[in-house]
């Protein structure tokens, strides 16, 4: 790490961050390791609002299926609301709504309150009471945010599709989580266009396919026209019209799932990841405050789609529960040009902006290209904190964002963690840590972050293994929904001795003990920041029956997307060549993004009469990973069946 630059917080940042300087860090890292469930049963008492107050911090008698605060009893939506108006802060400023032509609303704590309340007592009149699933498939709204809201109020279990994924994918996730309600817009607005998904909606509710569905609450977005299924649909204005602004909200207890969300795994169709109420928003609550050292004057702007975790976490809930104020984008970082990001922070003077390397790698570019879109065009001195999410940050891109974007003032927080962690788990803090680009750092305080063998045993810094969590933390995933031998076999395989397996591998500095991530070790893809399993873009290939007889599918190197999807395709018929295989690569490509969306789409399709297999039968997919990144293959080819397809599946289309 020597070679790079490293960036120590400066005398103000330590002085004034909620978590201050090294010495503030490691105070509460011995408070953890001194006595690990006293700590987090300290700042569970001061950053919730309980109901009724928990007398048992930890219960791990049937681990991994761990629970935490479990007599405690508490609403998020009125931590999140409530509490701040009670306290005073009613007419605060909670949302600033920018929508894609740029038109901005800005809902104060009062208005969200009213609003979250009418649509929950809307949802109850409907009959839907608290453990119901309820799946909201929404555009980034002021909605969307309070259908969220709203399900937590009630005690009912929300499920966000984000509205990426197609029919068949949403089809999926309502039949998994038995929802009784989907909550959606007539259309989305981005990048101009007005996109359908009560036209997905009704594809995906087709034939009777979801029996548990009865009801589907539109949100009147852009008026466009849509088909209507009577005794089924209903306008959400409608509904909520006549409704009453207060709500009493459904106090339930820690373990309450609050969410469930689908994220891909390495086989298998994705899992349903679920989460806690009072685990899960001490940990938004808190990461918020250490990670984004989160004040009252600040403007924050994640900019996240509420169908990730990401959104969940530091759009919905985290920032909420602090009563800060907070930016909400409906649009793309590109429209009306690549320099609509810049445009917003000095718009709305925002002060902590967190968003995604492929984002900012493409914003580089963008920039490369056309000057008037460069970051110096605009008055950016509002910022005094960066985050990054979701991929690792490559070391020229975070020095970029630090100079162009930061003015070389404000520190980047890299932040790693996952959909089943809840919310951040390893990250620099900004007034403790000196950066290194490229590195997440050093975990959150109290969080148990190591790197092991394959045996679960420690291995020394500088050498890379898998990376675990040793101890259970709030946050943490509870279970895969209506699957809890999967949970335990995807995250607490016996041989790792009890450890939190995240699927990633990492390396620690030998000097610093800094994390960095070297990527998963399972059949995870990582593109533009979205998850995919390889396994589930192959079984939407073959799933196109008349034209493919095998496929596999591994990742590549990519300078934007940071990795991209490479597909290998037999075919049912001859291997195609020049134009024709080109209009067969684009009709697959169309039929991956009818089975799951169009973020699942092969960039590169290959075609060969076979698969490279060992004379067993195994595909060789490490050989496999070597054709897709154009590297000449030294690997050792004699146990390969048939040798000479390896040149055919040179041709990229
Ligand atoms: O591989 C890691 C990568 O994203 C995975 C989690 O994806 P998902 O559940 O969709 O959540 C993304 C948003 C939290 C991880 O297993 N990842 C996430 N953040 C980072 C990262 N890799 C490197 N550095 C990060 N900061």
């Amino acid at each position: 790490m020597s070679t790079l630059n490293t960036y120590a917080p400066s005398p103000a940042w330590v002085a004034n961050a909620h978590v201050k300087g090294e010495a503030g860090y490691a105070a509460l890292v011995a408070e953890a390791e001194k006595d690990y469930a006293g700590y987090w049963a300290r700042l569970a008492r001061e950053l919730i609002t309980w109901q009724t107050p928990f007398t048992k911090t930890l219960n791990d008698s049937d681990a991994p299926f761990f629970k935490w605060f479990e007599d405690g009893k508490l609403n998020v939506s009125y931590n999140c609301l409530d509490r701040h108006v009670e306290a005073g802060k009613g007419g605060k400023t909670a949302l600033i709504f920018e929508a894609d032509d740029g038109s901005v609303t800005t809902v104060t704590y009062a208005d969200l309150l009213d609003r979250v309340s009418q649509l929950a007592n809307a949802l109850k009149a409907r009959g839907i009471k608290k453990g119901d699933r309820v799946v909201i498939y929404m555009p980034m709204s002021v909605e969307g945010v309070v259908a969220m809201q709203a399900c937590a109020r009630i005690g009912a279990t929300h499920s966000v599709v984000f509205g990426g994924f197609s029919a068949q994918s949403l089809r999926d996730r309502v039949q998994d989580a038995g929802a009784v309600a989907l909550i959606c817009a007539d259309e989305q607005q981005r990048g101009g266009k007005s996109l359908p998904l009560k036209a997905i909606v009704d594809e995906a509710l087709a034939d009777n396919s979801c029996p548990t569905l009865k009801d589907v609450i539109v949100y009147k977005r852009t008026g466009g026209k849509i088909a209507w299924v009577e005794g089924r649909d209903l306008w959400l204005h409608e509904l909520t019209a006549a409704q009453s602004t207060v709500c009493p909200p459904e106090w339930v207890e820690a373990e309450h799932p609050l969410f469930l969300l689908y994220t891909s795994g390495s086989t298998g169709k994705p899992k349903g990841v679920q989460h806690s109420s009072g685990g899960y928003l001490l940990h938004a609550a808190l990461t918020t405050k250490w990670t984004f050292d989160l004040k009252d004057d600040d403007i924050f702007w994640c900019t996240a789609d509420i169908g990730w975790v990401t959104g969940h976490t530091y759009i919905t809930y985290g920032p909420l529960a602090l009563g800060g104020t907070e930016i909400v984008f409906e649009g793309v970082p590109t429209y009306p040009d690549a320099g609509r990001f810049w445009q917003m922070i000095q718009k709305h003077k925002a002060t902590i902006f967190y968003t995604a390397p492929t984002a900012i790698r493409s914003l580089i570019k963008a920039a490369e290209t056309n000057e008037a879109v460069h970051p110096k065009n605009y008055d950016l001195s509002s910022l005094r904190l960066l985050g990054s999410v979701g991929e690792p940050i490559n070391p020229a891109a975070w020095e970029w964002y630090h100079a162009n974007v930061g003015g070389g003032r404000c520190p980047i927080v890299d932040t790693f963690w996952q959909t089943e962690t809840g919310g951040h788990m390893i990250t620099p803090l900004p007034g403790v840590t000196t950066l290194v680009p490229g590195s997440c750092t050093l975990p959150f305080p109290g969080i148990t972050a190591a790197i092991v063998d394959e045996t679960g045993n420690d291995v020394p810094n500088g050498q890379g293994g898998i990376l675990v969590v040793k101890k259970p933390w709030p946050s943490m995933i509870r279970t895969i929904y209506g699957d809890p031998e999967r949970f335990k076999k995807s995250y607490y395989p016996a041989e790792l001795k009890g450890y939190y397996l995240a699927g990633d591998g990492a390396i620690r500095d030998a000097e610093t003990g800094y994390f960095t991530i070297t990527g998963r070790i399972d059949d995870v893809l990582n593109v533009s920041g979205h998850r995919m399993g390889t396994m589930e873009i192959e079984s939407a290939l073959v799933s196109c029956t008349e034209l493919v007889a095998e496929a596999a599918v591994v990742g590549r190197p990519d300078d934007t997307t940071g990795e991209a999807i490479c597909a290998f395709v037999v075919l049912k018929r001859p291997r195609p060549t020049g134009d024709e295989a080109k209009a067969i690569a684009k009709q697959l490509r169309d039929h991956v993004a009818k089975e799951i969306g169009p973020i699942a789409k092969p960039k590169d399709i290959r075609f060969g009469d076979n698969l490279p297999k060992t004379r067993s039968g195994k595909i060789m997919r490490r050989l496999l990973r070597s054709v897709a990144k154009g590297e000449s293959v030294t690997q050792d080819t004699s146990t390969l069946e048939n040798p000479a397809i390896l040149e055919q599946l040179g041709q990229a289309y």
